[in-house]
């Protein structure tokens, strides 16, 4: 397991700027599907880059449960998937429970099997996220579902192909119906699906193994049915855009200078035009992101609008949020994606940040200062933008909620640490 990964809390000395270099880890985002798109391959496949952190830990055990055999060497952070194995159609119980990705092994089963059963997720820290999309299109292709006592029971004979359009862009969804249509009879047109470099990656690596995706990066794909799928033998998983963006915001609110690799700029379009926007000295160097922070004193306030890629992602929202706190003048930060999504808000004014929230949008007033308290972050995402908020606040913060943290960062403390944070590790 990472360092401290056992940890509820932290103990934060604020007012240390940040200095250094940080080593990104692969896309949690990223790994996920990748593992599931691998039951769809009845041979070994090795990833590299494979990030160790706990929901990569959890995926590894609803595969094992499948029948999957993963040799997973974390110093390496390379994985080997044999899907040969699969026995069963029937995810753990309370799999989809722990981590919501879990739903991604759905059509994968129903490809291989004909038949899955995924338990139905509940509503998550940040509000409902229904799983419509994915449901109807597979019901698209062809599947019929029931859902019953909590549970996903779905069934096909084998996938048709068709069209499908989303009513709004989803990650989560375009990648479970592009793992159905890889696989099903004839030809399927999917419209509006979602462009985010961790969807992109993923159909990649399907292309790899021999399926016929075409128009990877627009709005549109044609996927040309295949009989049979081919290991691609080796699959790197590609930068951690939001772990980047996390430390790149937590360079520039401790007015600390911060250098994230690798990361092309490309991953994060938005943010560094909003962050340049705000004032905030940040450019592309030869290892990768460079931002050199003046005092949040010194930026302007700015709107932010969290949108699907290559809009501003929601993932960094409360990091965002916590910048922001300490920038004179009034910021406005929308959330489309979660418009529920601002429980850190209410710690932040513990802290004695000024923020109020209404219908999805956070107004800031920026203040001169934080100042040390207890806090507690409910999701990953959060707590990582209340451990930035430690870093800022005067005297001493504590932020409980770290096993949320541990679930997408991986060695959060140890790197903190290398850049020059004071934190001590609560259990
Ligand atoms: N939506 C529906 N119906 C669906 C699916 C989505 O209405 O069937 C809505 C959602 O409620 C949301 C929007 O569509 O308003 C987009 O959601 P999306 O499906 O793209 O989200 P996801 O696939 O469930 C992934 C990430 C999240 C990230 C979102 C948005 C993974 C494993 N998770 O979730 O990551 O916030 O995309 O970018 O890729 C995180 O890493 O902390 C995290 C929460």
């Amino acid at each position: 397991m990472p360092s401290g990964s056992e940890a509820r809390g932290v103990k934060i000395r604020g007012g240390v700027r940040l200095e250094g270099g940080v080593p990104i880890q692969g896309a949690k985002n990223a790994a996920l599907p990748l593992l599931a798109a691998s039951l769809l391959i009845p041979e070994p496949v090795i990833f590299e880059n494979v990030p160790s952190v706990r929901d990569v830990a959890v995926m590894v055990e609803v595969l094992t449960h499948l029948g999957a055999r993963i040799a997973w060497d974390r110093a390496a952070r390379r994985m080997e998937v044999d899907a040969s194995s699969l026995q069963h159609f029937e995810a753990p119980q309370d799999a989809v429970r722990k981590m919501r990705a879990s739903i991604y092994v759905l059509a994968p089963l129903l490809a291989r099997f004909g038949e899955a059963r995924v338990g139905y997720p509940g509503g998550c820290a940040f509000g409902p996220r229904p799983i419509d999309f994915h449901l109807r299109g597979l019901e698209r292709l062809g599947a019929s579902v029931d859902v019953a006592f909590g549970e996903i029971h779905a069934r096909i004979r084998r996938f048709q192909g068709n069209h499908f359009a989303f009513d709004r862009k989803s990650v989560g969804a375009t990648i479970q119906v592009v793992m159905a249509a890889v696989l099903a009879e004839g030809t399927t047109v999917l419209d509006n699906v979602a462009l985010e470099p961790e969807v992109a990656t993923t159909l990649e690596f399907l292309n790899a193994a021999g399926a016929r995706i075409e128009g990877i990066g627009t709005d549109r794909l044609v996927i040309h049915g295949v009989k049979t799928l081919q290991s691609p033998g080796k699959w790197t998983v590609i930068p951690d855009r939001i772990e980047a963006g996390t430390w790149l915001i937590a360079g520039a609110a401790t007015g600390g200078e911060v250098t994230v690799s690798p990361m092309p700029k490309a991953f994060l379009p938005t943010v560094l035009e909003k962050l340049a926007e705000a004032g905030v000295d940040i450019r592309e160097t030869a290892e990768g992101l460079n931002v050199h922070g003046a005092s949040p004193q010194h930026l302007r306030p700015i709107r932010v609008v969290t949108e699907p890629f290559p809009g501003f992602p929601t993932d960094l929202q409360p990091q965002i949020t916590v910048l922001l706190a300490r920038v004179p003048g009034s910021s406005r930060i929308r959330d489309t994606i979660y418009p529920t999504r601002f429980h850190h808000a209410e710690e932040l004014r513990r802290l004695g940040a000024r923020i109020e929230v209404e219908d999805g949008t956070a107004w800031i007033e920026g203040v001169p200062r934080l100042t040390g308290a207890e806090v507690e972050g409910r999701d990953l995402r959060a707590t990582a933008a209340l451990v930035i908020a430690g870093l800022v606040a005067e005297g001493e913060t504590v932020v409980r909620g770290f096993e949320h943290l541990v679930r997408g960062y991986e060695d959060f403390v140890g790197k903190l640490r290398a850049l020059g944070a004071e934190v001590e590790l609560l259990f």
